[in-house]
């Protein structure tokens, strides 16, 4: 998308995130609703990720928010005001929002900094060169001005890409998975720089990607999206250590799962198959029901002598040992359930043994249980 600025306001404009808001949120393709009513808030300079698997909704919120898209119904507000609603579209260029896309777009027979000036089109030379310059040092892009597009490596174009939607002091801007050309390494710096130049700017960010560990990195929060709708909204923390959901638990991160029925107590799961009620040391919440599943981390389940200590404790079967370098990751069989573990790399287990596991009430989360 080439977005130029709106030179009214951008003159005088300081360098500060605007916030936004979505309201209930519904964004039709014909016959497919592909956004089902979504609604988070950001605040001034926060970042913020869209999170979820391909096709959840993600980069359509974003173009919607971006103007690129109608919204079908519901409200997206940018600081006071409705940039989307009923009867109501602002123009992309009006809305003070840039975008950064997975495909740079850098312009291969333009020079950096004419890439990166592109956008400021119309205003004084002196004023352009200024804010060039500006940019392309807080970037480290400054030696590579006149270097054409095709002269930069991938790094070096999605820096400039970057460049080129800050330069208009965007109030907002977009990413839609902006990293995903670029190789693990560099992708992983990437997520460094992007932070520290959103945080430098003090602009607001919202982030699309599939990528957890990028959303767990990057995010003040993370919206968790899986099929048009909002499953989780959270800290990255919070999502990771208390998933409100078994997708939220099997998305971020590994999880145990483990169905049953709450007999009684909101704090204790019967599991077919496991003779004791799995325990857990918080209630389980009002929307669970009696139908629910105990959800843990593997890497929190305990074995040996320093599982005895714990509120649960099962006898179990090494069911499978793979290696990872770091760890052992290690399948049991508890009852009828399979349970995944982590032990360090030099422990002495094998196939087949039989030992004991255990996890703390304080490591168990009980969430509404979906069927597969
Ligand atoms: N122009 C379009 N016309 C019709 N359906 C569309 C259009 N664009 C997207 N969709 C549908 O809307 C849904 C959401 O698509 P969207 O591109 O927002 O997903 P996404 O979360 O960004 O996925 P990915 O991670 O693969 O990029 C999908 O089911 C998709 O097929
Ligand atoms: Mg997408």
């Amino acid at each position: 998308m080439s977005m130029t600025i709106d030179r009214t306001t951008t003159a005088t404009q300081e360098r500060v995130g605007a916030s936004l808001s979505v309201r209930d949120l519904r964004i039709h393709y014909g016959n497919v609703e592909a956004v089902k009513g979504i609604s988070f808030d950001i605040l001034p300079g926060e970042f913020l990720t869209l999170l979820g698997p391909s096709g959840c909704g993600k980069s359509t919120t974003l173009r919607c928010i971006a103007g690129l898209e109608p919204a079908s119904a519901g409200t997206i507000t940018i600081d006071d005001t409705v940039v989307a609603g009923p009867g109501k579209h602002v123009q992309p260029e009006k809305r003070g929002i840039n975008m950064v896309f997975q495909s740079y777009a850098v312009w291969p027979h333009m020079t950096v900094e004419k890439n990166v000036g592109y956008g400021l089109k119309g205003l004084q030379k002196d004023e352009i060169k200024t804010r060039v310059d500006e940019v392309l040092d807080l970037i480290g892009l400054g030696k590579f001005a006149k270097r054409y597009g095709t002269e930069l490596s991938g790094g070096q174009q999605q820096r400039v890409a970057l460049a080129r939607a800050i330069v208009t002091r965007p109030k907002v801007l977009l990413f839609d998975e902006p990293l995903s050309n670029l190789d693990a390494g560099l992708r992983e710096q990437m997520r460094f720089e992007i932070l520290a130049l959103q945080r430098a700017v003090g602009i607001t960010a919202v982030y699309v990607t599939h990528d957890q560990t990028e959303a767990m990195s990057m995010s003040d929060r993370v919206v968790l999206l899986n099929d048009g709708l909002v499953e989780q909204s959270d800290a990255p923390r919070e999502i990771y250590s208390r998933p409100r959901t078994e997708f939220a638990a099997n998305f971020v991160g590994h999880a145990n799962i483990l169905p049953g029925r709450l007999d009684g107590a909101r704090e204790r799961l019967t599991v077919p198959g496991i003779a004791t009620p799995v325990l857990a040391a918080e209630t389980a919440a009002n929307d669970v029901h009696e139908s629910a599943s105990a959800v843990f981390r593997a890497e929190s389940l305990l074995a040996g002598s320093a599982a005895e200590s714990a509120e649960n404790v099962w006898p179990a079967k090494v069911e499978r040992v793979s290696y990872l370098g770091r760890h052992l990751d290690v399948l049991y069989s508890v009852g009828d359930s399979k349970v995944r573990g982590e032990l360090p790399s030099a422990t002495p287990i094998v196939v087949g043994d039989t030992v004991t596991i255990g996890i703390r009430a304080s490591d168990v989360h009980f969430v509404p249980h979906t069927e597969a």
